[in-house]
């Protein structure tokens, strides 16, 4: 019987079309950026739908919203879920989707009587985008343990807001506290965000670990000049030095091939004028490999070539770092179920790592923990035209709540409490 249940997939489409509503933006994405009274709205819409659902709703003082469907034994629940908050150029489906499609599989559940052996949970984590606070995976952080509650609290934004501050003025800092408690196994569905799925013409990825991201801020100082009268050689140009590093980050990242991807995603020049040296800028590094001593490389080839650029063009570099988190290896018994499920039910699976950060890098730190992707058109995201077939939603929703239902009487073996 219960191999034979199948999630409602209007349902699940609807909701994800009510969610990409709020915050919607040019070319049909969203922008709910972390905190923001977008947030609040898309929060307070799942929050109804979790409550309508009759479902045991806790906040905790992070923002993490957790809903809890009984199961037949108390103690820890098989959970799953993702985040709601977006980019600024936010699709429809990063996020949005694992957290949905964990309520359509709790109302299914529902619908046909099922009564779980543990409790299934879904939740949605705060700022797990770090586009306005640094880091992203922040809720998920604090509530494995790995940062505590004030240091997360005192994380100044982008816009200068403290995460605190914005969490008392959208309503959403709970009670509940912080670490939460440990789930038994931990599931999210994502859509890939990459090409691979899509090229391999293949509908289901058993995600077998997140690449490390290492994220920093430089701050270039020079000396701000006529741009007419000041000869090349005595020059101290941020401007310069901000194009040299976007044009090192990625020569570095080509020459070592593998996983190693780099990005200046954020760059600011200041006082950003036609006839005007630049005098500082502020900039952002994002560099991810799967393998950690290749990611160190990395970040101490960089090092090194700031150091020259400071010294050559007479210019103070200074770093922050803003993110740093090792690769991660998702649970071998988790991965074997969702390719396991994919296959008997007909879809085509495959293995395949992460190249984006996801809550459920942090949820490995306390218990079995695995993905599901779903292709995404071209490869797109963070970008409103981020596409994925109805199909792929529907299929991998179903996967989802297979494998939810398998790890529901999963023996982890004491796995599940390290
Ligand atoms: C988070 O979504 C990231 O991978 O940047
Ligand atoms: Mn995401
Ligand atoms: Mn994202």
């Amino acid at each position: 019987m219960a191999e034979s249940l199948r999630i409602n997939g209007e349902r699940l489409l609807a909701r994800i079309e009510e969610l990409a509503s709020i915050g919607a933006i040019d070319g049909g994405g969203s922008c709910r950026l972390a905190l923001t009274d977008e947030d609040r709205a898309g929060r307070d819409l799942v929050v109804t739908w979790m409550k309508d659902l009759g479902l045991d709703v806790s906040i905790d003082s992070i923002g993490n919203v957790v809903a809890v469907r009984a199961g037949k034994n108390d103690g820890p629940a098989t959970m799953t879920g993702s985040h709601i908050d977006t980019v600024k150029t936010g699709g429809r489906y990063d996020g949005n989707l694992g957290v949905l499609a964990g309520l359509e599989i709790i109302e299914s559940l529902s619908e046909n009587n099922i009564q779980t052996q543990h409790p299934v949970a879904v939740a949605f984590f705060t700022d797990e985008e770090g586009a306005r606070f640094a880091p992203d995976m922040l809720g998920s952080l604090v509530y494995v343990g790995g940062m505590t509650l004030e240091e997360a609290l005192d994380i100044k934004g982008v816009d200068g807001s403290k995460v605190g501050d914005e969490l008392d003025r959208i309503g959403y800092r709970g009670t509940s506290p912080c670490p939460g408690p440990s789930p038994r196994a931990f599931v999210e569905l994502h859509i890939e965000q990459g090409p691979v799925l899509e090229v391999e013409g293949i509908t289901i990825g058993a995600v077998t670990g997140v690449q490390g991201i290492s994220w920093t801020e430089l701050t270039v100082t020079g000396e701000s000049n006529h741009a007419g009268t000041t000869p090349m050689a005595l020059r101290h140009d941020s401007g310069f030095a901000a194009a040299s590093i976007s044009t090192y980050v990625r020569e570095l990242s080509i020459e070592m091939g593998g996983s190693q991807v780099a990005t200046v995603g954020r760059l600011e020049l200041n006082p950003n004028l036609v006839n005007v040296v630049a005098g500082s800028a502020i900039l952002t590094v994002d560099l991810r490999n799967t393998v950690e001593e290749r990611l160190l490389e990395a970040e101490n080839k960089l090092a090194d070539f700031l150091s020259e650029l400071g010294s050559s063009e007479g210019l103070k570099i200074e770093k922050r770092q803003l993110a740093r988190f090792e690769p991660v290896e998702f649970n071998q018994e988790v991965v074997s179920t969702v390719e396991n499920v994919a296959s008997r039910m007909g879809h085509s699976v495959m293995q395949l790592p992460s190249g984006a950060g996801h809550d459920a890098q942090m949820m490995a730190r306390v218990c079995p923990t695995g993905m599901v992707f779903v292709p995404s058109h071209k490869g797109i995201s963070h970008n409103p035209q981020e596409h994925t077939d109805p199909e792929d939603l529907i299929a991998g929703c179903n996967v989802l709540f297979q494998t939810i239902l398998e790890l529901d009487t999963t023996d982890f073996g004491g796995a599940e409490s390290k």
